[in-house]
């Protein structure tokens, strides 16, 4: 989803600007643009409606220098992907401002701006803002003025990076709802979506909080809150390194990320796990007595971190018997909800910053949950900041947009969230000490499953030229083959749907035919008999089976069915290991597509509007 990154410094910011939207490409886009202003005070702007390699060649050809720039990647939300509605945009080549959000009262703001003679260039929300600023300007000269007074006007969510020629060494930086880092250099200040795009230039990053305005120069900075007191706001610095979106020799970044599961899985158990035992305390420091009380959870969450939720609540109800509701973050934000004593809040998302699962954590803590919970992969996310106990996976940057390694710690996460309450209910500490054995040997798991990479290429020809595909599961299986149906759909743009496998014959039987792959992840449980008869009803109506199977399950490759077998796994971490084949195979047909996997077509990483 859009990014942002901006610069006050006294060498040109160009370079910055340009390799920090290559670094927040992963958030998904569909155009970019900069606007500097030159050391004659005056405004340049290129944008592209493209990719951010096309902007450079763009600037390549004719540079902008100067010391104070802003830049940014659009997703569109109002008004297509087009050059008009790139952004920076720009008011009377006098101010320059770039966005991240959604201005809500944009149509209101525009009508009253056109009656008072602006004119617009764009179909975009954003075009208010500047007009907004400039008219600010006219009874003010200061920027950071102007910014206040528009921002009163505003009803949404933003982030903003604003520049203004009269004022060039000088940026604006205000934060409402969408995420906005400060990099803090020396002598120098910039701004960004996230620290990825400023690791090259500092490690040092300050987080700013919803309603803060930071006025930047190149030597001094000042944050006001949403009062307009100045305020201070701790520098962290980051461990990540400038590299860490390195590819690695791997052709994609989705599949190095689906092969560093083992290391990612190894790392989130680090110290969560002691002499046989959860460790509670990993979750925050008053964890154990609230896990104590716990007598229900709800767990809210959206996309691949929804499907993770669902896997959680059949843990939960079965190892720690404790009753789990699980909602898309989107729904239970607008919906009324009964709230049964001492249940706690979890949040799950992998970046921390999509907005609806802030806005339901945010509902949450008004609501008299017992307390919040977060688990995310970004420790200074909005999300980690705004729950009551957080839960980091430790999964290392994610960058391809369809998440994997993230959604394997998120289970691993949870995994430990159940066994960490089911502690209070009755688990006895035998049963404890199995479950995280069994958590211990996961990463070898994972590697060993890995290795059928080749298997499952070859089985992804037989998808390339399909148009829809079926993917069934029973019981806590059923959201792995929804995730795997997702995974499908995202990257490689083939129409998948996930079932319950009884459903079959209520509906989805009728499309079977020789034309429609049906993907069935079959453990060997206690449903697995049935699961076959389901198999079955789809062999009979010559639907061709890709069955992923447990060993012991007694299934045969034969006519039309390809088997592939999967060594025993206790059934409580088998969805994770299920996930492995069926990420390996969205990602073997997208090859075969030639799809843009890293950077599917209308999709964002971190889904930063509602
Ligand atoms: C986007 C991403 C998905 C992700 C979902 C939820 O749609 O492309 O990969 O599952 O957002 O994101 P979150 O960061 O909250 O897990």
């Amino acid at each position: 989803m859009c990014g942002i990154v901006g610069a006050v410094a006294q060498r040109d910011v160009s370079p910055v600007l340009l390799e920090g939207l290559k670094r927040l490409e992963y958030r998904g886009y569909d155009s970019a643009g900069l606007a500097v202003l030159n050391h004659d005070k005056q405004l340049q702007r290129i944008r592209v409606q493209g990719k951010v390699n096309e902007l450079k060649q763009e600037h390549q050809a004719s540079p902008l220098k100067g010391g104070t720039g802003i830049a940014h990647t659009r997703w569109a939300t109002h008004g297509k992907p087009n050059l008009n509605n790139a952004h920076p945009h720009i008011c009377r080549d006098t101010v320059a401002l770039v966005h991240n959000g959604i201005i809500e009262n944009h149509e209101q703001l525009r009508t009253e701006q056109i009656a008072s003679g602006f004119e617009f260039t764009s179909e975009t929300d954003t075009e208010v803002v500047v007009h907004a600023v400039y008219e600010a300007l006219q009874s003010t000269p200061d920027l950071l003025q102007a910014v206040f007074t528009t921002i009163k006007q505003l009803k949404g969510a933003y982030a903003l990076g604003v520049i203004n020629n009269a004022e060039p060494d000088r940026l604006i930086a205000a934060r409402e709802g969408s995420p906005l880092v400060i990099g803090v250099g020396i002598g120098e200040y910039f701004i960004a979506s996230d620290v990825f795009a400023l690791l090259p230039v500092t490690q040092r990053f300050i987080f700013l909080e919803d309603g803060d305005v930071a006025d930047i120069t190149r030597d001094k900075l000042t944050i006001y809150d949403s009062n307009q007191n100045i305020v201070e706001r701790s520098i962290s610095v980051s461990e990540l390194n400038a590299d860490v979106a390195d590819k690695a020799g791997y052709r994609h970044y989705m599949l190095k990320e689906i092969f560093s599961q083992p290391n990612a899985i190894a790392e989130s158990l680090v110290n969560r796990t002691n002499d046989g035992q959860v460790v509670s305390n990993e979750f925050g420091q008053d964890a154990e007595s609230i896990f104590q009380q716990v007598k229900a959870v709800k767990i809210a969450a959206c996309g691949t971190s929804y499907h993770a939720g669902l896997i959680a609540a059949h843990w939960l109800e079965e190892i720690a018997q404790v009753p789990c509701q699980v909602e898309i973050a989107s729904e239970y934000r607008y919906r009324k909800s009964v709230i049964v004593d001492n249940t706690l809040f979890v949040s799950i998302s992998q970046s921390g910053e999509t907005a609806d699962t802030l806005a339901a954590l945010q509902l949450a803590k008004k609501s008299g949950f017992l307390s919040t919970l977060a688990i995310c992969n970004v420790a200074e996310s909005s999300l980690t900041r705004e729950a009551e106990l957080v839960f980091l996976t430790h999964a290392g940057p994610e960058i391809g947009v369809a998440s994997t390694k993230a959604f394997t710690t998120q289970l691993v996460g949870l995994f430990l969230l159940v066994v960490a309450i089911a502690k209070h209910n009755g688990l006895s500490n035998e049963e404890e000490a199995s479950f995280v054995k069994q958590l211990e040997s996961l990463p070898g798991r994972v590697n060993q499953l890995l290795q059928f990479k080749d298997d499952i290429e070859t089985m992804a020809k037989d998808f390339a030229d399909k148009h829809h595909a079926l993917f069934l599961g029973r019981g806590s299986f059923l959201p792995v083959a929804m995730e795997g149906a997702l995974k499908l759909k995202e990257i490689s743009y083939i129409h998948a749907e996930a079932y319950a496998a009884g459903e079959l014959k209520h509906g989805p039987l009728a499309l079977v035919d020789d034309d429609m792959p049906v993907v069935a992840v079959a453990p060997n449980n206690h449903l697995l008999e049935k699961l076959k008869s389901n198999l079955q009803e789809v062999q009979a109506r010559g639907g061709k089976l890709y069955l992923f199977a447990d060993k012991a399950s007694e299934v045969e490759s034969t006519e039309g069915v390809y088997v592939l077998k999967i060594n025993a796994v206790c059934d409580f971490m088998a969805p994770i290991l299920y996930t492995i084949p069926l990420q390996l195979l969205a990602y073997y047909v997208a090859v075969i597509k030639g799809a843009d996997i890293d950077q599917p077509r209308n999709l964002a990483k971190s889904v930063t509007v509602e």
